[in-house]
């Protein structure tokens, strides 16, 4: 089974090409550039592309790549937003993904984007580098015997619940279906009930057309004043032109961001030389209170490892023809 894989960087064909031992009939050819319409065609004669959480997988690279041949879009991701899944049903393409790798590399680093941003560990790290020993502006608040607020309590979610128990937080979670693993210390509320109650909100549940925006002007207005919002999932759950609203408002202590919505073109990407054409980015990143990092949640060698696992094992299935909860359909 041939595979084209689509925005390689060196991290990706280390850990595949590590588990590829394990799959001696798959065979993979890297390239930098990401999958969209215009490189969709450079997969003729593969049977399988694979993509990440960038990769314009929409309906017209989906035609492109079912006119080329291929039968199989492997994500090397849990989230797959970014892909037609009608368009893929349309033309016969299975879609395949990782839908657990490492939740817990994902939940660690929600919690160290709150605290870091709790303790202003931005900041800190600058002001020391310069020999400012001085601590204004760097008070921060404990979390022990605070409120975690958690929306969406599936693997992610359950991890970061578990970790905020840790600390000593009490945990308050809201999903549309309740986890039965964390009944004993989570309690489950309505939405508007976690915005009203929490000191620290992180957001864990997917991308779909009734998360979209869920964080915006109304929802804002609803949190306590001074809570923390962390948002490691998917950047369009929050709507950012009312985030910065809120910012200035000072309704925020902190905001950690690992996932933004303009998001796509620096994903991944050293654009350090180049004048950006977006502005909210800049915008967000001119706040004190406000951490930044760039879809990095995942990005642990046991999750990589995972990944890796995961893909090779999915391309196996479809190979057999076989049936797997990693598939998803419209
Ligand atoms: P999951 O599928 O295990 O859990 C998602 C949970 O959200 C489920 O319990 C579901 O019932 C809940 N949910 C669905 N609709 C909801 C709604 N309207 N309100 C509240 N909850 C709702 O997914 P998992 O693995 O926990 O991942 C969560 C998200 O994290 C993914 O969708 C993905 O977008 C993001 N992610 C981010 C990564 C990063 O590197 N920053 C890496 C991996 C995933």
């Amino acid at each position: 089974m041939k595979i084209l894989f689509y925005d390689t960087k060196k991290y990706d064909s280390v850990s595949f090409d590590k588990a590829l031992a394990d799959y001696k009939h798959i065979e993979i050819k890297y390239l930098e550039t990401d999958l969209e319409p215009l490189t969709a065609s450079l997969a003729s004669g593969y049977d399988a592309v694979c993509a990440f959480v960038s990769s314009d997988v929409g309906a017209e690279t989906i035609e492109k790549l079912h006119e080329v041949g291929v039968k199989l879009i492997l994500m090397r991701c849990a989230g797959f937003n970014n892909v037609d899944l009608e368009a893929a049903g349309t033309y016969g393409i299975r879609v395949l993904r990782v839908p657990g790798y490492s939740p817990e590399a994902v939940a660690e680093h929600a919690m160290a984007l709150a605290l870091g941003v709790n303790r202003r560990l931005h900041k800190s790290y600058i002001k020391v580098r310069e020999n400012d020993f001085s601590l204004n502006g760097l008070m921060g608040f404990n979390f022990h015997e605070k409120t975690a607020g958690i929306v969406g309590t599936g693997k992610i979610g359950a991890a970061m619940a578990r970790i905020c128990r840790g600390f000593g937080m009490k945990v308050i979670a809201y999903d549309v279906y309740e986890n039965p693993d964390l009944k004993d210390f989570v309690t489950y509320v309505s939405l508007e009930e976690v915005l009203a109650k929490s000191d620290l909100i992180s957001l864990h549940c997917p991308l779909m057309d009734n998360t979209y925006h869920m964080i915006n002007r109304e929802t804002i207005a609803k949190m306590k004043n001074g809570v923390i919002l962390v948002n490691t999932s998917r950047g369009a759950l929050v709507k950012t032109d009312d985030l910065i609203e809120g910012i200035r408002a000072r309704k925020f202590f902190g905001v950690g961001l690992d996932v933004y919505e303009e998001e796509t073109s620096n994903v991944f990407e050293n654009r350090s030389n180049e004048i950006l054409e977006h502005s909210t980015t800049a915008r967000l990143l001119s706040f004190p209170n406000v951490m930044i990092t760039s879809h990095q949640g995942f990005f642990t060698a046991e999750a990589l490892e995972a990944i890796a696992k995961t893909t090779l094992d999915n391309a196996g299935v479809y190979e057999k023809g076989l049936e797997t909860p990693n598939e998803v359909k419209n």
